[in-house]
């Protein structure tokens, strides 16, 4: 029962999250999140000084977007739901015109035959619980979270079956609370690091991306914990989360640099796969990062242990890890040291992938096999959907994106639909889901990253992921123009993906 190498129920899609597309961060009672404030307190830290408005603006056009995925034929859509428009002060009484947003979202996917995959947490806090306590850093933020998530269950779970919990914990806390390149954008004061100044008020670098990274799990399993006593034998639905790391190859082919593979795989995707599976941090992540790590009472392993039904992986890119020579006498600066490797993009002048941008993905699609290889093996063969994969284009409109790149050619010239290399991308990448499949991986669905161009953080406007390009040239921020017309144009990866689906959808012939 395969067809052209995809089982017939094989889910096609594509994915978005609410402060990226959104926009209107201050319509229908939504309250403000730490990424608002983020982007108004420091600019400086988005490449084109920018915010979450207007986004794609898909809280105005999202039958658009509908109407964009049904096109291309998608079975199902990822989007999440902004904690803030549930609940403007991240708790109390929910914000009626929020909920009904996101129920005629779910409404309007539905009748276009559209199964919805909804993210509880893209990163948005609530600014008034990072007031209160310092969000995350606290875990009173998971009683909070626990009612935030009831509220979405109760209101939308009997449409919604997929759950995804959280999002990329792994950013979060490296550029929340490491580099203090993303929200709330804490980070040891005047730390120097690999050359660069990292410029936060506060935080602290070696801690707070563990403590930050404890209570997200915490959440994650009360979440889990909530839908199996209160909605799934009513509802029957499924919970996950999605989890992000990068592939890592041996920078060289000894037995010091493929431990030092392990160690970066152990510390970006064990870092929260191996509590959610097994109930404790990797061992070699206790036994390095030591006291700073924060421990599991019994209670909370065992709540965590198997706290999912599917796992999400967002898979874009690779890099070598090179092993650091030991010394006795070395001083973590962050807390990407504790594991002691090297992230090398190159080795001997060569840059791995068979393609490189002129930001951070380098193509390398057999990463995306050999890494759901590796957690079949690793977590005993979990459910699992690709809930991202993608591309960017870099817009020159800012001095911080050069054009420079093999792959941006075309859009920088203008013809701002005509992005062959991404259907390639995308291509080579489904091509590598067939393969982990024919050695046995349950491999569930694939969501191309994004739907939409939108705000891409510290990239701001300029790094576009859309199958579909975003016309935001005549969005003016000192206007009153809240209903800019966001014009939605089908890039060629977007026509190629329809007929990708066809393709893989035909009955083979008989
Ligand atoms: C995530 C990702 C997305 C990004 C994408 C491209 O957290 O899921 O950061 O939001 O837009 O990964 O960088």
């Amino acid at each position: 029962d395969v067809h052209a190498g995809f089982p017939p129920d094989f889910a096609f899609g594509a994915a978005s999250s609410a402060y990226q597309v959104e926009g209107a961060t201050k319509e229908g009672g939504r309250g403000p999140s730490i990424w608002d404030t983020f982007c108004e307190q420091h600019p400086e830290k988005i490449a084109d000084g920018s915010n979450g408005d207007p986004g794609a603006g898909s809280y105005w056009l999202y039958k658009e977007d509908v109407k964009r995925l049904a096109e291309m034929g998608a079975d199902v859509y990822r989007f999440s739901i902004a904690w803030p428009r549930i609940l403007p002060d991240g708790r109390g009484k929910p914000n009626e015109e929020g909920i009904q947003y996101y129920k005629n979202l779910i409404q309007e996917l539905l009748d276009h035959g559209i199964e919805p995959f909804v993210t509880l947490f893209h990163w948005d806090v609530p600014q008034k619980l990072e007031n209160e306590y310092g969000g995350f850093l606290s875990k009173r933020i998971v009683e909070d979270y626990k009612n935030f998530v009831d509220v979405c269950f109760e209101n939308f779970g009997d449409k919604v079956k997929h759950w995804i919990t959280v999002n990329e914990p792994l950013t979060f806390c490296g550029g929340g609370y490491g580099s203090g390149a993303l929200a709330p954008g804490h980070c040891t004061p005047d730390l120097v690091y690999q050359g660069q100044v990292l410029e936060c008020p506060v935080g602290d670098s070696l801690r707070e991306p563990y403590m930050v990274g404890h209570n997200l799990l915490l959440a994650h399993a009360e979440a889990y914990k909530l839908y199996n006593e209160k909605y799934r034998s009513k509802q029957g639905g499924k919970v996950g989360i999605t989890l992000v790391t990068n592939w890592y190859v041996p920078y060289d082919d000894t037995i010091l640099d493929k431990e030092a593979q392990q160690r970066a795989l152990e510390s970006n995707l064990g870092w929260f796969m191996d509590p959610i599976k097994f109930g404790d941090y990797p061992f070699s992540m206790r036994s390095l990062v030591r006291e700073r790590l924060p421990s599991f009472t019994e209670e909370e392993s065992n709540k965590l242990k198997d706290s999912f039904d599917f796992l999400g992986l967002n898979y874009y890119t690779a890099r070598y890890a090179r092993n650091r020579v030991f010394d006795v006498n070395y001083q973590p600066q962050m807390y990407s040291d504790d594991a002691r490797f090297d992230t090398l993009v190159d080795k001997n002048g060569v840059p791995i992938g068979y393609a490189e941008t002129n930001s951070w993905v380098n193509v390398y699609p057999r990463g995306l096999r050999d890494l759901l290889l590796y957690v079949k093996e690793r977590y005993s063969d979990p459910e699992i959907y690709i809930t991202e994969n993608g591309v960017m284009e870099l817009t020159n409109n800012t001095t911080n994106a050069q054009p420079q790149s093999n792959l941006s050619t075309n859009f920088l010239q203008g013809v701002e639909n005509h992005d062959i290399y991404r259907s390639q991308y995308h291509a080579n990448h489904l091509q590598e889901l067939v393969e982990a499949m024919r050695n046995g991986v349950k491999l569930k669905g694939y969501f191309a990253w994004s739907l939409l161009d939108s705000f891409e953080w510290s990239s701001g406007y300029t790094s576009r992921f859309g199958l579909h390009y975003v016309n935001n040239s005549s969005y003016n921020k000192k206007s009153n123009d809240h209903h800019p017309n966001l014009e939605r144009v089908p890039k060629q990866s977007a026509i190629w993906y329809k007929w990708f689906l066809n393709v893989a959808r035909a009955p083979l012939p008989v």
